[in-house]
């Protein structure tokens, strides 16, 4: 059974049954390159042209990069792990009181990734909240641990603004207006999922998270910084993206693949799991407002046609959440010529 959460189960000695992977879709972990060289962006450059020119090589081609002088200190990140983690330690009956595994809810502790439409089981936990506008949501949010509200909603609001200061260099990195982004999505939602992994005794057999790409517009995460797990695909190969210190790491989501019409990339990553240690990590998703008309700007499709055709946002995450996590790219089902029609 995975409608159980791991965090609130007995130590396992071997790997239940259901969430081993066939030998094929394992993480052969001795084959992954460690000495990565994602891009760290130093955003306190007083030379923004630099940041914007570091912005478009990361993006182009790796679509993954940390930033570090952020504007987030690092009190604040630290205090953000250890309400997070204290929220796992919570006793199993409170935790249950939260439990659920229909991805439509807007606060919810469910385990896996997509319970009920998966096969195989991922190890595992995750608290997803909705965190804009946070007056709406933050009163649903868990009143325990006591300063769990307080802290996670100062930080979405310092992670938006970040966000936000990304998005325009983004945008000034395609060539176009320093809101463009900003503009096109609109009233955006925020998301946040605090993902535990608990130690795992057969992490060569499964995964925290298999591959897959964000369907959001772009994802901020704050890694656990003693315990790696995250890996991104480069030419056929995993790499791990070791956390610099109280760094950021930031991913295109698949939103920004089709609004810059496949310049940027929302690459797969997966997190894997390891024997010794359990680990946490804390992913900020901005998300374009449901009724975003996602489509390139004309200046993108002038020598190259749109790749995909437009859509809404809220067709796209429909389309998302009815599929399995690492089946193909959910996009290649809204490109112009994949033959899908609806
Ligand atoms: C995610 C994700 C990676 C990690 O939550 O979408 O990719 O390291 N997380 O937890
Ligand atoms: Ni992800």
């Amino acid at each position: 059974m995975a409608d159980q959460l791991l965090s609130t189960t007995p130590h396992h000695d071997t790997l239940p049954e259901n969430y081993v992977r066939p030998e094929s879709e394992r993480p052969r972990l001795l084959e992954v390159v460690t000495d990565s060289n994602i891009p760290v962006i130093n955003l306190s450059s007083s030379d923004k042209s630099l940041i914007i020119s570091q912005i478009a090589n990361a993006c182009e081609n790796y679509g993954f990069f940390q930033v570090v002088n952020h504007g987030i200190t690092e009190e604040m990140l630290r205090k953000v792990m250890g309400i997070g983690m204290e929220f796992f330690r919570l006793s199993p009956e409170e935790k249950a009181k939260l439990y659920s595994d229909d991805p439509a809810k807007k606060m919810r502790l469910s385990t896996s990734f997509n319970v009920k439409k998966e096969t195989v089981h991922n190890w595992r936990d995750y608290l997803r909240l909705h965190c804009y506008p946070l007056e709406d949501f933050v009163p649903d949010w868990p009143s325990k641990p006591e300063l769990f509200k307080e802290i996670m909603s100062t930080y979405c609001t310092q992670v938006r603004q970040l966000g936000f200061r990304l998005f325009g260099y983004i945008s000034e990195s395609l060539g176009l207006e320093e809101d463009y982004i900003e503009k096109v999505l609109g009233k955006q939602e925020q998301h946040m999922a605090v993902n535990y992994y608990p130690q795992c005794p057969e992490p060569e057999l499964t995964y925290g998270l298999p591959a897959h790409t964000d369907p959001n517009a772009l994802t901020i995460l704050l890694q656990d910084q003693q315990v790696t797990g995250l890996q991104v695909l480069k030419e056929g190969k995993w790499i791990a993206v070791d956390p610099v210190p109280w760094a950021l790491t930031i991913n295109i989501g698949d939103q920004l693949q089709a609004l810059s019409n496949g310049r940027y990339r929302s690459v797969w990553h997966r997190a894997v799991v390891n024997s010794n240690k359990e680990r946490m990590s804390i992913a900020s998703f901005l998300c374009p407002c449901n009724s975003a008309l996602i489509c390139p700007p004309k200046k993108l499709t002038e020598h190259s046609p749109a790749i995909y055709r437009s859509y809404t946002y809220d067709e796209y995450y429909k389309k998302f959440w009815s599929r399995n996590l690492d089946q193909e790219h959910c996009l290649e089902l809204f490109k112009t010529n994949s033959g899908e029609q609806n």
